[in-house]
């Protein structure tokens, strides 16, 4: 009998540990928001490349635009074991269930580029400076007007996306004392217009012009409202405009409407993220500049986190980002402004991309 009961135990401990193993078959799980955007793609490109000779597993999985994917794409990785989750949020809000279930597991959460609001599970951000990615923006803009009533459109982000607020704060402290001195005109956002005198906005007051010209971050979204609004627009209102556009694939989405209109003389546009096709417009002359975000670090960052988190180490931050509920331990970015100037030095020379992949003017 007590023998019987002595196999019983070591037969059920090697149970257990078979299931164990069988249920921890992914380290690190990494969950991105969309292949529908090269941006997100490319990050998926520069986790494998990073990876590939990596002692721990990792498996990478897309919410394609959907919160009720990534939360059972999170689900997925937890039923693999996953130690740690990194993770790109579709909606910085809704991502909180998601984070929450990871994080009752015990999984360390690291947020990757977006935060994840108004929660405390979030153990760790990694992220670029958004603010300086508008600021670069909105200076770019200004750089590049002279005189005064030079029209001026706005474009943001999505509003479930925290960065869209950075971004435009970051335009807003830049343009808006150019708008108050008369240098811009704003000609597409009636609550823009009325919050011109602020230096500074409130999120509530961000979100009130966001309603109006938020793409969603969604190429036909912003090819059809930038169409509305040149509709809507006198001859008066176009001639040479400057367009403040919040990322590449919107940028060229928009560029593309103004192009098409045969009241507009010249533009300039931002935009951010250094895609391929964005770069090829602005060799062309079709986008003015892009915020380069070398995508190679925040991989490395993400990657140095978790595997710091692996082998029982604290990561290594340099502040803090307050998301509503705490302040999470964050690892910030610098960001580069690449326009037809720097294309080379900054894209290629650097190891970024080949030149094969742009076509040269002659
Ligand atoms: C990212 C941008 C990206 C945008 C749309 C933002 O959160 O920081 O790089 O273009 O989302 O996906």
């Amino acid at each position: 009998m007590k023998r019987l009961g002595i196999l019983f135990f070591v037969l059920m401990f090697a149970l257990v540990s078979l299931a164990g193993c069988a249920t921890s078959t992914v380290d690190i799980g990494i969950v991105l928001p969309t292949k529908d955007e090269p941006r997100w793609v490319q990050d998926e490109t520069r986790f494998k490349d990073l990876l590939a000779d990596s002692d721990y597993s990792v498996e990478i999985l897309f919410s394609q635009g959907s919160t009720a994917t990534e939360l059972s794409n999170v689900e997925t990785l937890i039923s693999k074991g996953i130690k740690v989750l990194i993770i790109t949020a579709q909606d910085g809000d809704a991502a909180g269930a998601a984070v929450e279930k990871a994080k009752a597991e015990g999984i360390t959460v690291i947020a990757y580029d977006r935060l994840i609001t108004n929660t405390e599970a979030v153990d760790y951000y990694v992220t670029f400076d958004s603010i300086a990615v508008g600021e670069a923006q909105g200076q770019y803009l200004v750089d590049h007007a002279t005189g005064t009533g030079n029209p001026l459109y706005l474009y943001a982000g999505a509003a479930s996306d925290n960065n869209a607020f950075l971004f435009f704060e970051g335009a807003w402290n830049v343009l808006q004392p150019k708008i108050a001195d008369g240098t811009f005109v704003i000609e597409n956002s009636s609550a823009a217009v009325g919050l011109q005198a602020n230096a500074t906005l409130t999120r509530t007051q961000m979100s009130t012009i966001l309603d109006q010209v938020t793409t969603n971050w969604d190429f036909n979204t912003a090819l059809s409202l930038a169409q509305t609004h040149l509709t809507a627009a006198t001859v008066a209102q176009k001639g040479d405009v400057f367009i403040l556009a919040p990322n590449d694939g919107t940028a060229r989405a928009i560029a593309d409407a103004f192009t098409a209109d045969t009241a507009v003389t010249s533009y300039k546009i931002t935009g951010q993220d250094a895609e391929i096709a964005s770069v090829q417009y602005i060799i062309d002359g079709k986008q003015s500049m892009t915020v380069f975000k070398d995508v190679r670090t925040l991989v490395s960052d993400a990657i140095t986190m978790a595997v710091s988190v692996l082998d029982g180490n604290t990561p290594t931050t340099t502040g803090t980002y307050d998301n509503g509920s705490i302040d999470v331990p964050a690892k910030q970015t610098a960001v580069v402004v690449v326009q037809q100037s720097n294309v080379t030095s900054a894209l290629i020379t650097s190891g970024y991309y080949t030149a094969s992949q742009f076509t040269f003017p002659n």
